[in-house]
């Protein structure tokens, strides 16, 4: 119970949000502590909101928003799933994105995009309900916690499975799939692990609460498929391109609980962990119990990609500052 309430009630920093001056909604910008909604809002009864969690990172270019592209189209391509039209196109949205984060004076920063339905509609059916965007940011470190970049996190397999395929749709990423996320989280916590590795109703590897989860045996990187369990997260297919990339192969292929224990090397794929190398799964060491040579590899190119302090060759960073002082005023 002690740990319980340790863990649960006392949030470490990392988990709080930090208010920022500004916060874009719907076309105006709106001071962090007015972006509000109304308490009887589709979403807030029903929890009908769509979202996306994107990094913007330091660069010597001045602040650059990672995958903006990949992630809005995500977020649109969930709007799809829940029949929510959003009158904005992703050129609109990259738009606001950058004009968000250069308001706000941020050089790095974790964006929050939002669509979610909003007050009018009485019951489950949701159209009498205005689509509202919202578009927060705000500063933001480590997830995992100070050095789990570095030295990595102790992980367990969690007692509850993910959502099984055709229930809850697991391509979109909507606010009320992270119940599932939340249970597997705080379950960990309270039992002393950073963060744990979900099964999906089959026994077999699905991800972890808010990260995909990678293999490495030799020089080889196993990750589950896309299988209606997990969300195909746009750091998984940024660890599959650099490790082509890199030269080494990569499988996407179902994986049992145990090939965890056997990995010489295990790490999540994030946009809020980035790539942080578990060093014990239930326990059971994973390879040398420290970061391995192949996870080095990966993190030492993402963090230079993302930083901006290599070619970016897959066309990943949008500049926040060249394109705000571009746009027609
Ligand atoms: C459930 C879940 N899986 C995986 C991921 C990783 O996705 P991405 O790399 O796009 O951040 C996230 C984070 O958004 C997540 O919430």
């Amino acid at each position: 119970m002690r740990l319980f309430k340790a863990c649960l009630l006392s949030p470490t920093p990392m988990y709080k949000l930090t208010a920022t001056d500004w916060i874009w909604h719907d076309g105006d910008f709106v001071p962090w502590n007015q972006a509000n909604i109304h308490v009887l809002s589709h979403s807030v009864q029903y929890g009908s909101s769509v979202f996306e969690g994107v990094r913007c990172y330091k660069t010597p270019e001045g602040p650059a928003i990672f995958r903006l592209r990949d992630h809005l189209a995500r977020l649109l391509g969930s709007c799809k799933i829940y029949r929510m039209e959003v009158p904005y196109t992703i050129d609109d949205l990259v738009s606001a994105c950058c004009a968000l984060v250069e308001k706000n004076g941020l050089e790095s920063c974790y964006l929050r995009p939002m669509v979610l339905r909003g007050y009018g509609a009485a019951s489950m059916v949701p159209f009498a309900s205005p689509v509202e965007v919202f578009l927060p940011c705000w500063p933001w470190g480590a997830y995992l916690g100070e050095g789990a970049l570095e030295n990595g996190v102790d992980a367990c397999v969690s007692s509850w499975q993910r959502v099984a395929p055709n229930t809850i749709p697991t391509m979109a990423k909507m606010a009320g799939n992270y119940l599932s996320g939340m249970l597997i989280k705080m379950q960990a916590l309270a039992d002393g692990y950073a963060e744990a590795i979900a099964l999906g109703p089959d026994g077999m590897i699905s991800e972890g609460s808010g990260q995909n989860v990678f293999l490495v045996r030799g020089e080889t990187l196993f990750t589950p498929p896309v299988d209606g369990t997990l969300l195909p997260g746009i750091t998984r297919d940024t660890v599959l391109t650099l490790a082509r990339d890199a030269g080494f192969e990569v499988r996407e292929q179902e994986l049992p609980r145990e090939s965890l224990y056997l990995a010489d090397e295990v790490f999540f794929s994030g946009t809020a962990a980035e790539i942080t190398p578990v060093r014990s799964v239930d326990k059971i060491t994973v390879g040398k119990g420290k970061i391995g040579p192949v996870t080095t590899e990966l993190q030492r190119r993402f963090l230079a990609t993302v930083h901006g302090e290599t070619p970016d060759l897959h066309g990943w960073l949008t500049p926040t500052r060249s394109l705000v002082e571009a746009a027609p005023r």
